[in-house]
């Protein structure tokens, strides 16, 4: 490791993941540590911000874990404040918190659309609410928006209508951040992962193959079926979308701003 983030203070939201193993936003922040931040890993489970934080104390780095739910405009103040008062600045804000829910809008309920708008796009916001004020002070910050490929590509199979809109607005979100705030020395990135095997996608293929005849059979046909959609013939992971947000947090990105960058494997080159 370089220290390519040395002395910068990062605040990943969504720093834990949903079950075991390594999620985008663990996968980020174990990376960020790696590279001399100190991590304030948020989210919205106690324990899995403890947990992240936990692996990135054993390595020898420096975190604090914070339970906020960052969809809550007073939830996500508290998380702002907590981290000013344990380090006095924010230099990188990694916004990787996404959900998502099944159907059309003719099958999706309003209320499941507004959930994922709540916690997919508002928090995004709301995050942003908070710390630019802080980066605006210091003259210098980069926030890094998770995004997805879900926002530019629809394939044929589930309807996932709310998570693809909601991840198109990050990306809006992502370029009217970046045009506003250019000229005060902050940057505002996205990432777009593709498939990648992470926590969530475990829970999905278990939820899929949950009473199938064959529960073992049917869930490794799910993770081959998305294996085999990617042209590597493999899901990225975690750490893709990590070290994707390593460069866009760090100095060596100090030009790159406003950039949706696709991290997929090429599938979006084929689709
Ligand atoms: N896994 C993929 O294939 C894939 C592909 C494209 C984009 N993404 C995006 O990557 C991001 C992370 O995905 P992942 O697969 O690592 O998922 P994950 O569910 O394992 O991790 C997300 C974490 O965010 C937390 N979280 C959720 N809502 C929150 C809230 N309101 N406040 C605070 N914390 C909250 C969860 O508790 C969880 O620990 C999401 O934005 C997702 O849309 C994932």
């Amino acid at each position: 490791m370089t220290g390519r983030l040395k002395d910068k203070v990062a605040v990943v939201v969504g720093a834990g993941s949903i079950g075991p193993g390594w999620g985008n936003g663990k996968c980020t922040a174990v990376t960020f540590a790696r590279e001399g931040a100190k991590v304030f890993c948020v989210d919205r489970k106690r324990a899995a911000a403890e947990e992240t934080a936990g692996l990135i104390e054993k390595e020898g780095g420096t975190a604090m874990a914070f339970e906020a739910d960052a969809s809550r405009n007073g939830s996500v103040k508290s998380m702002v404040d907590a981290c000013m008062a344990k380090w006095g600045r924010i230099d990188v804000l990694d916004n990787n918190v996404g959900i998502g829910s099944t159907g059309g809008p003719v099958e999706l309920s309003e209320d499941d659309w507004q959930r994922v708008f709540d916690v997919n796009v508002k928090s995004f916001f709301l995050t942003a609410k908070h710390v630019l004020p802080i980066m605006e002070k210091q003259g210098a910050g980069a926030i890094v928006n998770v995004s997805s490929i879900a926002s530019i590509r629809s394939p044929k199979g589930i309807a996932y209508v709310a998570y693809n809109a909601s991840k198109g607005a990050v990306n809006s979100l992502t370029l009217a951040i970046a045009s506003q705030y250019a000229e005060k020395g902050i940057r505002c990135n996205a990432i777009l992962p593709g498939l990648m095997h992470t926590p969530m996608i475990d829970f999905l293929a278990e939820q899929y193959a949950k009473g199938e005849k064959d529960h073992n059979q049917a869930y490794d046909r799910m993770i081959a079926i998305r294996d085999r959609a990617s042209p590597t013939g493999k899901m990225g992971t975690g750490w893709d979308t990590a070290n994707a947000a390593l460069f866009l947090a760090s100095d060596e990105a100090a030009y790159v701003n406003g950039h949706l960058l696709v991290v997929d494997g090429g599938i979006t080159v084929r689709a």
